[in-house]
């Protein structure tokens, strides 16, 4: 507390992001990258990018990127909106659209910056339980809110959502806006951006930090219907005109662009969590179904806290969550193969 802040900031419960280690050696499987690294063809078009150009700001609408995304999934580039990463595309969501007088609903598990955006921009919210199966259950969220929001596949969970039932959701609550945050769909599930034509208060998120593995660059991005995407850019450009700098958004564009390399990539990491899935069932795991590149797990007989510690000294980290109802599982990002048999390896023998 400092007599100098602003009296809001005393309130702040900031986001705590996993652990990005300084050690090089460790099995890095705790923040859901994604092991094979960026499209060979971002990388060279980032590289080409960096030269005297930079002296000049770049273009603060990031057309290129815009229609490269548009073009990917068949919409106009009015309803794409791009920011730097999807965690300022959802901040200015928030900002947007849910500082409304009834409360936002998002499920009791869930990504953990959903509340944290509420105590920023002062949004009402109530988190709704998920089901016993760690499912979303849709007539849940049929009532009076000021807004909607979940991840599909759902995180930590990784429980995928089928279309028509986020579909319903929509249905039920027309007069409010709905975000499905798509971090994790292209390892399983299919997207809402083709409901986006029928649905004007459906906006649908999505990051280049997994299915692209483009992390480090900060790029995500919105599709919805034009009048969202213009409230969009209204806070953007009362915000910062230039989230995107020059390599990203040439970078992001040709990632896009080069759709063979990001099929490719995610169905190895697809194969390799049904792999892993096995394996930690072999030694007694209950595994969550999963359709993210991320998998959540318990033991019955051992304590999850524990089982982070003990993989952990053998160089291995995973994501351990101290929230009551998910106190017991462990967070587990799919690496490569190698990578995740160094987890099965450091887990051990765990029969007894
Ligand atoms: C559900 C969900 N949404 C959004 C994000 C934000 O991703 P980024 O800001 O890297 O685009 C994450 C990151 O882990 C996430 O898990």
């Amino acid at each position: 507390m400092s007599k100098f802040w602003s009296p809001f900031v005393n309130d702040l419960v900031p986001y705590v992001p996993g652990e990005q280690p300084k050690l090089t050696k460790l099995v890095k499987l705790n923040t859901n990258e994604n092991p094979y690294g960026p499209s060979p063809k971002a990388i060279d078009a980032m590289r080409a990018a960096v030269s005297d150009e930079l002296r000049l700001y770049p273009d603060p609408n990031s057309d290129v990127l815009k229609q490269a995304v548009a073009r990917y999934y068949g919409v106009d580039a009015n309803r794409v909106f791009l920011g730097n990463g999807s965690d300022e595309v959802l901040a200015h969501a928030y900002n947007a659209f849910f500082r409304q007088e009834k409360p936002l609903l998002f499920p009791d598990i869930s990504y953990s910056f959903y509340p944290v955006y509420c105590g920023l921009y002062g949004v009402d919210y109530e988190a709704v339980p998920l089901d016993e199966q760690f499912q979303i259950r849709v007539e849940d969220y049929a009532r009076p809110n000021g807004g909607i929001i979940f991840p599909n596949p759902n995180a930590p969970t990784g429980c995928l959502l089928a279309l028509d039932a986020v579909e319903q959701i929509l249905k039920n609550s027309p007069d409010s806006v709905v975000i499905v945050d798509e971090a994790y769909i292209d390892f399983g599930g299919e997207t809402a951006i083709s409901l986006v034509e029928r649905y004007p208060n459906l906006l649908v998120t999505q990051t280049l930090s997994k299915s692209r593995s483009l992390a480090g660059l900060r790029v995500g991005l919105a599709v919805g219907h034009p009048d969202l995407i213009e409230a969009l850019e209204r806070v953007k450009n009362s915000f910062n005109s230039y989230p995107l700098d020059r390599m990203a958004i040439v970078g992001a564009a040709a990632a896009f662009d080069d759709r063979e390399y990001f099929e490719r990539t995610c169905q190895r990491v697809i194969a390799s969590r049904e792999a892993l899935v096995e394996q930690l069932e072999g030694k007694g795991f209950e595994v969550l179904p999963s359709a993210a590149n991320f998998i959540f797990a318990r033991h019955p007989q051992h304590d999850a806290a524990g089982l982070a510690a003990k993989v952990r000294e053998q160089g291995v980290i995973v994501r351990h969550f101290k929230q009551t109802r998910i106190a017991q599982f462990l967070r587990i990002t799919i690496g490569t193969p190698e990578q995740n048999q160094a987890l099965v390896e450091a887990l051990g023998d765990l029969s007894s």
